[in-house]
């Protein structure tokens, strides 16, 4: 799939702004602090309605401004479509093709985009939550499901610990929240082992092919509750779990296990790389998982995702760049960089180079003189 254009009103910081891509690459360029991020932000939101730098939606709504608004259009399988996302003080609308979306998840399976961030960089070294997120931003835009499970194990996780907060046992309500959290959590739990299984083998092929087959990547699901192949199973123990560490979890006044504690160990050469790899091994591995993830959602939607690169050629050696950029033929490419990496962009045919000066994107055509 790719974006043809995308409209923004007051969208941080751009007022009114309609920007035309190009189907292959773009490449968005820009001195610090002008809007290049936030280009690709808006796109971002497309495919989860969320932002891939904040939690609050609120957050891009342009200063002193009451809403704004995203609105693209995209093709896919020959088909052209259109989302438009509206974001208000009080909350969220969605409209595809023209007709309100009554619940948020109807966004899911429209859009299919693999962001790629400086800070995704630090998926290797970083705390266990960035590599849990990672896998449930894949996760979501591969299955509805998962996203439905995943939001309300997070509200009932909130109720469980609040009622552990308060610290005046309710048994009956802990039951409530506990079946619940050992259901929802269980298919969580599911879900992620496939996709650690797959992304395993994809990324490990992957990873051999960007070091010349000098490195053998592995991941291993660190699951807080163990993976058994009958779901049930996982829930029974969790179930169990939870009953026995509600005297801890009182104490503590929060749920000290379940898969919002759950982490991926990743190898190479059989050298845990959380802790002990290189700095050039991390990033490698980042890189290896992340062209994983857009290999699986071809495989699982017949439609490769777009790829947001932000600022992330700068941090890569010109081997990885020259992988990277070369290898994705078939992926609509949006790439911010400070500077314009001439050798680089020059072997590509087809792109389209913006400038971007305060929240303006304007096309110079090719800036890339042969
Ligand atoms: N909600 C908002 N309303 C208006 N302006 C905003 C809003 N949020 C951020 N900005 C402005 O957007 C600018 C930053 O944009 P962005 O992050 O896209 O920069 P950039 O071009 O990617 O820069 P860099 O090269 O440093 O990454 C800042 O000037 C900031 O003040
Ligand atoms: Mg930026």
């Amino acid at each position: 799939m790719f974006f043809t254009k995308i409209k923004l009103r007051n969208f941080r910081n751009y007022k009114d702004q309609t920007v035309y891509f190009n189907q292959k690459v773009n490449i968005i360029t820009g001195d610090n602090a002008q809007g290049k991020t936030n280009l690709l932000e808006s796109l971002y939101i497309m495919s989860l309605g969320k932002s891939f730098r904040t939690a609050r939606d609120a957050d891009m709504i342009g200063f002193e401004e009451g809403f704004c608004s995203a609105k693209t259009t995209f093709v896919k399988e020959g088909k052209e479509s259109n989302i438009e996302i509206i974001l208000s003080r009080e909350g969220k609308s969605i409209i595809i093709d023209g007709i309100k979306a009554k619940k948020s998840s109807e966004l899911l399976d429209n859009v299919y985009i693999v962001a790629f961030t400086p800070e995704d960089m630090k998926i290797v070294k970083d705390e266990p939550e960035r590599r849990r997120r990672f896998i449930d931003r894949e996760l979501c835009q591969l299955k509805p499901v998962y996203y439905g499970n995943l939001a309300r194990y997070k509200k009932v996780l909130l109720q469980r610990n609040a009622l552990l907060k308060k610290c005046i046992s309710n048994d009956e309500l802990m039951d409530v929240w506990e079946d619940k959290l050992a259901e929802y959590g269980s298919r969580i739990i599911e879900e992620r082992n496939h996709y650690i299984e797959r992304i395993k083998k994809e990324s490990s092929d992957i990873h051999k092919e960007i070091t010349g087959e000098k490195e053998e990547l592995d991941l291993f699901y660190e699951a807080s509750i163990p993976y058994h192949k009958d779901r049930k199973e996982i829930q029974r123990v969790f179930a169990d779990r939870m009953k026995e560490e509600r005297k801890r979890d009182f104490f503590k006044g929060s749920t000290g296990s379940g898969p919002h504690k759950d982490d991926i160990r990743i190898n190479v050469d059989g050298v845990d790389i959380r802790n002990f790899g290189s700095q050039g091994q991390q990033r490698t591995a980042a890189l290896s998982l992340k062209l994983a993830g857009i290999n699986i959602i071809k495989e699982e939607k017949n439609e490769f995702p777009v790829l947001l690169l932000d600022d992330v050629l700068s941090e890569l050696d010109e081997k990885r760049q020259e992988y990277l950029i070369n290898k994705l033929s078939n992926v609509q490419l949006f790439i911010t960089t400070a500077e314009i990496k001439e050798p680089l962009f020059k072997t590509l045919s087809e792109k389209k180079t913006f400038t971007v000066e305060k929240g303006s994107a304007n096309s110079f055509g090719d800036l890339i003189k042969e």
